[in-house]
């Protein structure tokens, strides 16, 4: 798992380093690669390539849709750390990006990788037509905007300090991460042309892997390590953020975590063993440090 995962990211890495310098320069390059490199798991990487291998989609266009994820994942945490947001000064071990570049500078190298995905899902190094194309941008636009990571992120900031009901911290930790994972599971059936409902089902699927995977980085926020995390732990209960671990502490929310998992591998069931890999990933997801 830990082998294969590296094996994504450095893949994934490389087509960036390559894509980024077939670009023109500019003054935000400096920033964007800053946020991006050397970037972090390459979680949702290997959820896409979980779900594609179910789909049979070659490993190359798994990776080109992996790094346009991987943009967007890097612009929203560089816009999560700023100020306005969680403000916090250390990302993926190393000082966050408006520390290093300044809160402006920081705030268009975000805007720029998030546009820069799309570039990515147009350009002919994913090699699918214009019509999976254009269905792929607009599901991916559809899980970024105010009905996923940013809706997700004001719903996170505006229930700061509040009493939330568990139904609703659902809903904001599905938006603000279990959306992009929702791409990631649907992506390969939207390249192979499947009936809305399979493509809705594997959604659903997505939305609740991301949910397990939000409530793990809610414990390892809890107890974990801040120099194995490479950022700061325990600011969620000083910030008084609405997580599950606020409502019913640690151990029952370990307890909710199995019980998701159970439910995506019931859901999964129907795509029968070759499903190990998602498996395997979840597990992963739920015991790692970092
Ligand atoms: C951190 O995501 C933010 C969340 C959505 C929980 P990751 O834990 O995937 O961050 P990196 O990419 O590995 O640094
Ligand atoms: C971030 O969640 C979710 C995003 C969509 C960026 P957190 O605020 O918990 O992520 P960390 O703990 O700062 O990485
Ligand atoms: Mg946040
Ligand atoms: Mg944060
Ligand atoms: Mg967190």
């Amino acid at each position: 798992m830990k082998k294969e995962l590296s094996r994504i990211a450095k893949d994934t890495n490389l087509f960036l380093k390559k894509y980024l310098k077939k670009q023109k320069k500019s003054d935000l390059m400096s920033a964007m690669r800053y946020g991006l490199f050397p970037g972090g798991k390459k979680i949702r990487s290997k959820i896409l390539i979980d779900i594609g291998s179910l789909f049979s989609i070659n490993y190359k266009s798994l990776i080109v849709l992996g790094a346009a994820v991987e943009c967007i994942h890097a612009y929203s945490l560089i816009h999560d750390d700023l100020p306005c947001m969680d403000d916090d000064k250390i990302r993926r071990g190393k000082p966050s990006t408006h520390i290093k570049y300044g809160e402006s500078t920081a705030v268009l190298a975000g805007n720029s990788l998030l546009t820069m995905a799309f570039e990515i899902l147009t350009s002919s190094d994913l090699k699918l037509t214009k019509k999976i194309k254009i269905n792929l941008i607009k599901k991916l636009s559809e899980c970024s905007g105010h009905l996923g990571i940013a809706g997700g992120q004001y719903l996170d900031l505006s229930y700061e300090k509040k009493k939330i009901s568990k139904n609703k911290i659902i809903e904001m930790e599905k938006k603000k991460t279990g959306k992009l994972f929702s791409f990631c599971c649907a992506a390969p059936a939207i390249i192979k042309k499947k009936k809305i409902r399979e493509i809705k089902s594997l959604e659903i699927i997505g939305s609740q892997i991301g949910l397990l995977f939000q409530v793990a980085d809610d414990l390892i926020d809890f107890k974990g390590n801040s120099k194995l995390a490479g950022k700061k732990t325990g600011k969620d209960h000083k910030k008084g953020k609405a997580t599950l671990i606020s409502l019913f502490g640690y151990s029952d929310t370990i307890k909710y975590c199995d019980k998701v998992i159970e439910n995506i591998n019931k859901n999964l069931s129907k795509y029968g063993s070759n499903t190990k890999k998602i498996r395997d990933t979840l597990d992963f997801m739920l015991n790692r440090n970092k």
